[in-house]
């Protein structure tokens, strides 16, 4: 079976060939190229593509792979909401998914945002490369005894409740499906209105849906403590980013710490260095001391990419087999 990669870069296909088997009956070509109406044109002559989280999975993107005679789109990734699911399953699409590869991966990186905004240490590095020594302005607080709030208590959400026991913080949990494994890593289930009035630092770890989206926005952040941290690993539109400005323009938002944004298709896994950048809302938010952005990198550790290599390669040998793992579908019936 002949698949077509988008959006690959040397690392993916570094990870890739390791685990591809000569064996395997599969024959990959590598596009850097995102998947959007423009490029959709490579698919010509595949049989499946390999997609990732930013490329563009539309109804009209969809209808052009169909007519080229796409039968299967494996997600590299665990989030689907990029794609026409309804325009999919009428193209009689399968599209299967890495439903979970690193919750660790995810859930260390928001710790690893909250613990470089709480010590400042991505403004200690630069001084000290300075020569400068100062202590001015790099004061932190002891994350022990503070209350971090978690919303979303799936696999990631689960993984971050048991690193933020470890700190020794009170930890409130938020999900209209409480699981027994965050209660028993110390969690305490509350309505979404007490975590947000009683937590110090809050993390989402949700889906986008229809539910969930700007759930982060002027309304909601009134509701929160002043000085409020505010982790987002998820997605980006989960935030209305304009009242993000807003918020720590007040210093209602003491600390902003995302790995998304609304708009990231155009800008994150490319280097615009030598461009302007348009996106008024998002330089902006980069001209904060208090807010530190990375771009989409919370599951980007050696193990989530092997997990990720293998369960994709996996589904492929799967679809081929007539016999994809009901785990992994997001759209299998046909
Ligand atoms: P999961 O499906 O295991 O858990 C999601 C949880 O959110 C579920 O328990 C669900 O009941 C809950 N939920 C749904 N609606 C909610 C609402 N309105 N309020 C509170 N909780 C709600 O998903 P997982 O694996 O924990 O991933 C969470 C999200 O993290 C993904 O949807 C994806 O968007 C994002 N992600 C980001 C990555 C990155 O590199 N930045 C990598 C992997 C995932």
């Amino acid at each position: 079976m002949k698949v077509a990669f988008f959006s690959t870069t040397k690392t993916d296909k570094r990870v890739f060939n390791e685990h591809l088997k000569p064996t395997s009956n599969l024959e990959v070509t590598y596009f850097d190229a995102h998947l959007n109406p423009h490029t959709a044109l490579l698919a010509q002559g595949f049989d499946a593509i390999c997609a990732f989280v930013n490329d563009d999975l539309s109804a009209p993107v969809l209808q052009e792979l169909a007519d080229y005679g796409i039968r299967l789109i494996t997600l590299r990734c665990a989030g689907f909401n990029n794609i026409d699911r309804d325009k999919a399953a009428e193209l009689g699409i399968m599209v299967l998914r890495v439903p979970a590869y690193s919750p660790m991966a995810v859930a260390e990186h928001a710790v690893a945002l909250m613990m470089a905004l709480n010590r400042k240490t991505h403004r200690a590095y630069s001084r000290v490369r300075d020569s400068n020594f100062t202590l001015e302005g790099l004061l932190g607080f002891d994350m022990f005894g503070k209350t971090a709030g978690v919303v979303g208590t799936g696999r990631i959400g689960q993984e971050l409740i048991r690193i933020l026991k470890g700190f020794g913080m009170t930890v409130l949990a938020y999900d209209p499906f409480p699981n027994e494994q965050a209660k028993i890593y110390g969690a305490d289930y509350v309505t979404l209105e007490e975590l947000y009035a009683e937590s110090d630092i809050i993390s989402f770890h949700v889906p986008l849906l229809p539910s969930t989206e700007h759930m982060i926005n002027a309304q909601t952040l009134a509701t929160m403590k002043d000085g409020v941290m505010i982790i987002n690993t998820s997605r980006g539109a989960l935030m209305q980013a304009e009242d993000l400005v807003e918020a720590l323009k007040s210093r209602k938002v003491g600390y902003l710490g995302i790995d998304v944004y609304e708009q990231e298709e155009n800008l994150f896994f490319e280097d615009h260095s030598e461009e302007i950048i348009d996106d008024d809302i998002f330089e902006r938010l980069i001209t904060f001391p208090n807010v530190l952005i990375t771009a989409h990198q919370a599951f980007f550790t050696q193990e989530a990419l092997d997990n990720i290599s293998q369960t994709t390669l996996q589904n492929l040998q799967d679809f081929m087999a007539g016999h994809p793992n009901p785990h992994n579908c997001v759209l299998c019936e046909r």
